[in-house]
């Protein structure tokens, strides 16, 4: 038997992820420095860990309800309401594993074949597999620098056709860090309610913003009853290995969603949904203490990638919230996979070709700033030493 040739024709001709490839590389090389991480680089805050632990100790290792523990959905509900004034009921929010599990669900409850879902390009890379293998047909929207790479009323009207069912809007953005303001999103309101799209939100850089503080779209009137908001504890509290994510929307989509998840997953695991409970009540109850100081150390790297970045003539676009930056490599002549090729060989310091996140974006490359202050001065020097040697 060849096996190869009993996988899935959609998983065959899907590309592997462009930021892996570079990271396996990366991982080998001693004394690599890696901005190519998408996860951050603090310890998950003590009390949280704490929770789990005591979770365990106290039995809670079986099955939790599908739809996600009631105290940690009552603490999602009181949070969307606190932070953006969203109020759901407790069935309209859905527990997941990571904000992966929410996007994936949303996908595969909302697709027929041929359904097309408007995806920004660029965008994390998980959007257009996802849309594919639910059975979608991803549809890129191309944003632009010259609209610091936010939706406009031009980009979504170009992607929209009569077969468009939804529209992922994204952001604080990974890879360019930009955000969206209220003021912004009622420019393509109007134009998502007259073609009755579902927007798939995904906010799990909700909480890392610099300037202005994060507007969900769900916020504008109108939008709640059209939009799935999905979320988790990845970012904000450094829970990447918990797992924990969720989805908050309109009910009759979340039974979809908890349709598809009681047949697949069946809940997250009980004791990160404890430690996830414990994070979101701490947090709203004493202002964010610990969220507010890991996003004020980003906010201090932020700065010194900005400023690097440009002195060294790598012009780059603020990001504003999120924790990648986004420098326009076109004045090296280089295209992003071969600049990100070479300073990996010669400098050792791995970044994202901006191709991994779309096509219109090869003049680009993703730098994570989720490392520590003097990793970044030593990654910037060396970037620097290799920008320079390309004009010799
Ligand atoms: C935009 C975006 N959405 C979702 C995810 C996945 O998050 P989680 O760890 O909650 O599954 C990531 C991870 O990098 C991301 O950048």
């Amino acid at each position: 038997m060849i096996i190869e040739q009993k996988i899935s024709a959609v998983v065959r001709d899907m590309p592997p992820s462009g930021i892996r490839k570079f990271f396996d590389i990366a991982s080998e090389m001693k004394d690599c420095i890696s901005l190519g991480v998408g996860e951050p680089d603090f310890d998950t805050p003590w009390n949280i860990r704490e929770s789990a632990i005591y979770s365990i100790e106290a039995g809670r290792t079986h099955y939790t309800s599908n739809h996600g523990s009631t105290e940690l959905r009552r603490a999602i509900r009181d949070y969307m309401d606190m932070r953006f004034d969203l109020s759901y009921e407790l069935n309209q929010i859905l527990v997941t594993v990571g904000a992966s599990e929410g996007l994936d669900l949303a996908f595969r409850a909302l697709m027929n074949p041929g359904d097309e879902v408007i995806v920004p390009a660029p965008s994390y890379v998980a959007y257009m597999p996802g849309v594919t293998l639910a059975g979608g047909k991803p549809v890129p929207m191309i944003l632009t620098e010259q609209d610091n790479f936010r939706i406009t009323p031009e980009s979504l009207l170009s992607a929209i056709t009569k077969k468009s069912k939804a529209v992922i809007v994204a952001f604080p953005n990974n890879p360019t860090g930009a955000i969206m303001t209220k003021e912004d999103y009622e420019k393509i309101a109007d134009i998502i309610i007259e073609h009755d799209l579902i927007v798939i939100a995904d906010e799990v850089y909700a909480e890392l913003t610099y300037d202005k503080r994060h507007f969900s779209i769900a916020q504008l009137p109108g939008m709640q009853e059209r939009t799935v908001v999905i979320s988790g504890f990845s970012k904000a509290f450094a829970m990447t290995g918990f797992r924990l994510g969720y989805a908050a929307g309109p009910k009759p989509l979340i039974d979809a969603m908890v349709k598809i998840h009681q047949y697949s997953m069946l809940c997250a695991a009980a004791m990160s949904q404890d430690a996830g409970a414990e994070a979101m009540r701490y947090e709203c109850s004493h202002g964010f203490p610990q969220v507010k100081q890991m996003v004020k150390e980003y906010n201090r790297r932020r700065r010194l990638v900005y400023s690097a970045f440009n002195e060294m003539g790598l012009k780059c676009f603020e990001p504003l919230g999120a924790f990648y930056i986004f420098p326009n490599i076109s004045s090296t002549g280089l295209k992003s996979d071969e600049f990100c090729k070479r300073l990996l060989f010669e400098k050792k310091v791995a970044c994202v070709p901006g191709t991994a996140f779309g096509e219109s974006v090869d003049s680009y490359m993703r730098c994570s700033y989720a490392t520590s202050y003097e990793n970044l001065k030593e990654a910037l020097s060396r970037i620097k030493e290799f920008v320079q040697s390309l004009k010799s």
